[in-house]
């Protein structure tokens, strides 16, 4: 069973911990974190705007706190979900020999929203656009997990 959810990005610091705060308010009984490939931001909480667009969609991300992307984490997920394909082929990277855990784009699991990966709001400055993004798409997640 699918019980341990790892959401990656690159800084940490917007996209993932946003799914990351979406996805443990809709099931707090999974196992759910996120991380970034890149060591920019580790301890660092989510980025201010993020969290004040995510708090006013009612999800509070102030205790959260960036951390890099490790190949160990390969073993202690089921499923690694990325932003976008840089954040996959980053992670691929990283895979051990031999480990099979998926790695899947969050977009695969909201076909509806026609969208191919989550643009990040760190460079667009589209932060409400992309928490309805991030919001819809792990809904969508949630709803495949548990089909
Ligand atoms: P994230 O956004 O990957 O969604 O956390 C970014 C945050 C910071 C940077 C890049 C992306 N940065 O270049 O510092």
């Amino acid at each position: 069973m699918t019980r341990r959810i790892l959401f990656v990005c690159l800084g940490n610091i917007c996209r993932s911990p946003a799914a990351q705060g979406v996805f443990r308010t809709i099931v707090p009984t999974h196992t759910v974190d996120s991380a970034g490939t890149s060591g920019w931001h580790i301890g660092r909480p989510p980025y201010a705007p993020m969290q004040e667009a995510a708090l006013a969609r009612g999800i509070d991300l102030s205790d959260l706190r960036a951390r890099q992307f490790l190949a160990s984490d390969f073993e202690l997920f089921d499923l690694i979900i990325g932003m976008d394909r840089d954040n996959i082929s980053d992670t691929e990277a990283l895979r051990p020999p031999g480990m099979g855990t998926p790695v899947r784009l969050l977009t695969d699991f909201s076909p509806h929203i026609g969208k191919d990966h989550i643009p990040d709001p760190y460079y667009t400055g589209d932060f409400e656009g992309a928490f309805y993004l991030i919001e819809t798409a792990t809904k969508g997640l949630h709803d495949h997990l548990t089909s």
